[in-house]
């Protein structure tokens, strides 16, 4: 008796499901047929899909009173080359700043929608350092394969180490916890790609030891040869390193280019031949490799001195010819040009590769007092935040950063005024370099800054 009842309670409800298939099916399709319908839906965000998330709505029209425009033309003092005053017709700025209000919405909105209006302020630069017993992310002193031993600081005399246990707190942003496991889950079958100069390479190595926690992983594999990423010969390191973790079949890699511009030899057959160092080209690596790449983030910024140009046998050029503009060729000019090239091909690719999700990193701040590094200069304190802990201005301190990335798709990570307020965290006189009297106020001891950088990562992919 129970049987046959239940039987036709079952067909009952499969037929249900089959027209509701059916229906739904229809709708889709009719949805796809119809443009008109179609622009009804919400953009969505390729790669967050693609990472499992729910695409966020990205409204149309964002009404311009949200932001303040005013604060963009006062940037704080800093060390870095001026903010440039805004030359664009005023039109041209509120259509680029709606856009980046566009673009950063698209990253915070992860789905909820609960404290929509506080979330539309997101800005992970803004926020304060506080004490979090459960940091650092992993130990100086553990993390040997991945950890370069000039910046282990644990390895070095250092003797005090409060500054490993702050945490960034964003104001008016969720900050994930970070996770190796549940970020190698996120990035599965996807390759992370650091390319700029050492701060890019401290970034990176941050980041392995924050995925292993610093814990020996035997299985991870050296992939470098799949990106050409091996030892030339008389070659003191390779010019970048890529491992893959095998149960996520994810690649973290770095490379070397301290310009991110294309350099090109002038005389192929002379070894101390000079180069063209193109400020309108993408590194070589960059545009070749780009394809493969689901994250990449950019950085320069240190190198952009007359000092590293000469020692470097660089050449500026634009057009393919040496720079003819003697405006442009001043460095603080010829950095600007570079970072808008860089950031405005990227944009111009991510279209093409929907996987793929672009940041430019800002430019991370030196706190050498009393001379550069090369004239005595030297960061001693250790007391942290002795020169406060907290960020409230709203536009970048980078100002060219934050300019090169209006108007594209291309996200900020803008780590500049809450890593300068850390000058208790370089490697000081404990460089490597050290018996020579310099002290390296330019690098972070890691565990340290770079790991903040990367949990803002973390929060926007
Ligand atoms: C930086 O470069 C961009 C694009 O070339 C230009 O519009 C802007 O005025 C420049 N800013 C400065 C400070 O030179
Ligand atoms: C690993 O990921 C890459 C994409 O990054 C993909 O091409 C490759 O097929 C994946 N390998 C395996 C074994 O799944
Ligand atoms: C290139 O370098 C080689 C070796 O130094 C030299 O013999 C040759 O003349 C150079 N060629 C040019 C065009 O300068």
């Amino acid at each position: 008796m129970k049987g046959p009842s239940l039987n036709k309670l079952r067909s009952v409800k499969l037929s249900i499901s089959l027209i509701a298939l059916i229906c739904t099916t229809l709708l889709i399709w009719a949805w796809e047929r119809t443009p008109l319908l179609a622009s009804v839906l919400p953009p969505s965000d390729q790669f967050d899909v693609r990472l499992g998330i729910s695409s966020p709505v990205i409204p149309s029209e964002i009404p311009v009173s949200h932001f303040d425009f005013e604060e963009k033309q006062h940037p704080a003092e800093d060390d870095f080359p001026k903010a440039q005053t805004l030359a664009e017709p005023v039109t041209d700025v509120i259509q680029h700043a709606s856009e980046n209000a566009n673009a950063k919405m698209a990253l915070d909105d992860k789905g909820s929608n609960t404290a929509s209006d506080k979330k539309k302020d997101c800005n992970y630069a803004k926020g304060k350092w506080v004490v979090d017993k459960r940091r650092p992310l992993y130990s100086g002193s553990g993390c040997k394969k991945w950890l370069s031993e000039m910046w282990a600081c644990r390895l070095t005399k250092r003797t005090d180490f409060s500054f490993e246990t702050y945490r960034w707190q964003p104001k008016n942003c969720e900050m994930p916890e970070f996770e190796g496991s549940a970020f190698l889950n996120r990035m599965q079958h996807k390759t992370l790609a650091f390319v700029g100069d050492s701060l890019g390479r401290q970034q990176f190595q941050s980041m392995m030891c924050m995925i292993t926690g610093g814990r020996e992983i035997s299985d991870v594999e050296n992939v470098g040869k799949l990106y050409g990423l091996v030892k030339a010969r008389g070659a003191v390191r390779p010019d970048g390193w890529a491992y893959r973790f095998p149960r996520t079949n994810t690649t973290i890699l770095y490379y070397w280019s301290a310009s991110l511009c294309e350099l090109q030899p002038l005389n192929q057959s002379d070894p101390a031949t000079h180069y063209a160092m193109h400020l309108d080209r993408p590194a070589f690596f960059l545009k070749h490799f780009l394809p493969r790449f689901n994250v990449l983030v950019l950085n320069t910024g240190h190198h952009w001195n007359r000092g590293k140009l000469i020692a470097n046998r660089w050449e500026m050029y634009v057009d393919g010819k040496p720079i003819a503009d003697r405006k442009l060729a001043q460095i603080a000019n010829a950095r600007n040009f570079t970072v808008y090239s860089i950031v405005k091909w990227l944009d111009s690719q991510l279209p093409l590769h929907p996987g793929l999700k672009g940041f430019y990193r800002s430019i991370s701040p030196r706190h050498f007092v009393n001379g550069d590094w090369n004239t005595g200069g030297s960061c001693d304190h250790t007391t942290p935040l002795a020169g406060g802990s907290e960020v409230t201005q709203d536009h970048s301190s980078d100002a060219v950063a934050e300019h090169a990335v209006m108007g594209t798709k291309v996200k900020l990570l803008d780590i500049t005024a809450f890593s300068q307020l850390r000058d208790e965290c370089h490697i000081s006189k404990y460089s490597v370099k050290a018996s020579t009297g310099v002290h390296d106020c330019l690098h972070w001891c890691l565990p340290g800054v770079p790991d903040t950088w990367n949990e803002l990562l973390y929060a926007q992919i």
